[in-house]
């Protein structure tokens, strides 16, 4: 593969069981990045692993999110979509940059403090490590950006680190990733609280619109969102987060602009503004969710899929392994 082309790499955990935020957030800003862009998307199985998983749902979810990403219009031919457990570099070379790391500056990871806050019953290796692992997807396939949310900055921050490490030692090897800023997107907030993130493991399910959740649930949950005592679609986030979260969704659905908005519902009351908000997402997710269940009973087309892409995974990627064992003075295999 010739590098004409900026490389792109981004994934997320096949634990998820996705939201409108991770939808709207990344998924949809996904699909038409393989015009700009070389793309690499996986389906993170092994950085599920650092929480303990039920296998045979660990297994489901997988497969289900790997559906879900080409449900949502991410192409297989034009992009590598594939798992990451699948593609043995990634814990080959998560070895060695763990050689490369240091305690200190994994100690300061939040998302390690949070999660083993969270899981004070299995603070593993695996979490402490996570972020190397991450640093060893992105710089196996030498990405140029790596589309990430606020929460991944830090894991995105510690990959450039070690990866300027790496090369000061050794040459340019790495590419140093930069954060991919997304030009459209948002950050989708809860519908119960909304200054808090949208999450999958709100304690109210009246606050997360899950990907699949169908029709009629995705608008009884927009009916009981929270907004304020005004009566004024208007855009402000410190004074009406609740409906300027709500017009967010709104815009990124329908591709109307804020002031577009406030004017579709000048004079009318939340209750219609929220009906419409409700639609606009049913009749999105509408078509994925058809394609989703297709894909999910024509098991041979996602099958073929996820092998030709581990093997265009593989394939470039063990570029980068081989030129790192040969830097740090590792025997080449004799073949
Ligand atoms: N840690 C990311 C998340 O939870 C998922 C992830 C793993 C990732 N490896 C990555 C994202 C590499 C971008 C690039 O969201």
């Amino acid at each position: 593969m010739e590098k004409e082309k900026k490389i792109l790499y981004s994934g997320m955990q096949a634990t998820n069981t996705l939201t409108l935020g991770n939808y709207l957030g990344a998924l949809k800003n996904w699909v038409n990045m393989y015009e700009e862009y070389e793309c690499f998307f996986g389906v993170m199985d092994l950085h599920s692993l650092t929480v303990r998983q039920n296998p045979a749902e660990f297994r489901k979810n997988a497969r289900s999110l790997y559906a879900l990403y080409v449900a949502a219009g991410l192409d297989p031919e034009k992009n590598c979509v594939y798992y990451q457990s699948h593609v043995p570099t990634h814990a080959q070379l998560a070895w060695i940059l763990n050689c490369f790391t240091y305690m200190g500056e994994l100690n300061r990871m939040t998302q390690f403090k949070d999660k083993s806050a969270k899981h004070a019953d299995n603070i593993n290796a695996g979490l402490f490590t996570y972020p190397v692992l991450m640093a060893a997807d992105i710089l196996l396939y030498q990405a140029d950006v790596v589309p990430v949310g606020a929460d991944q900055m830090q894991h995105l921050e510690i990959t450039r680190d070690i990866a300027e490490r790496f090369n000061n030692l050794y040459g340019d090897v790495f590419t140093i990733p930069e954060p991919y800023i997304a030009k459209a997107g948002a950050k989708i907030m809860s519908l119960q609280e909304p200054t808090k993130k949208m999450s999958k493991s709100d304690e109210n399910p009246n606050a997360t619109i899950l990907l699949l959740d169908d029709k009629d649930t995705i608008i009884r949950k927009f009916k009981r969102a929270v907004t304020d005592s005004d009566t004024v679609v208007r855009f402000d986030e410190e004074e009406k987060p609740g409906v300027s979260n709500l017009m967010s969704i709104y815009r990124c659905v329908t591709g109307k602009t804020y002031e577009e908005i406030e004017k579709e519902f000048d004079g009318k009351g939340y209750g219609d503004f929220k009906m419409a908000v409700g639609e606009a997402v049913a009749t999105e997710l509408e078509p994925l969710h058809k394609r989703y269940d297709e894909l999910m009973k024509e098991k041979s087309f996602i099958d073929k899929c996820i092998k030709e892409n581990d093997e265009k995974a593989y394939y470039f990627s063990n570029k980068t392994l081989r030129k790192v064992h040969k830097k740090v003075g590792l025997t080449e295999l004799i073949r």
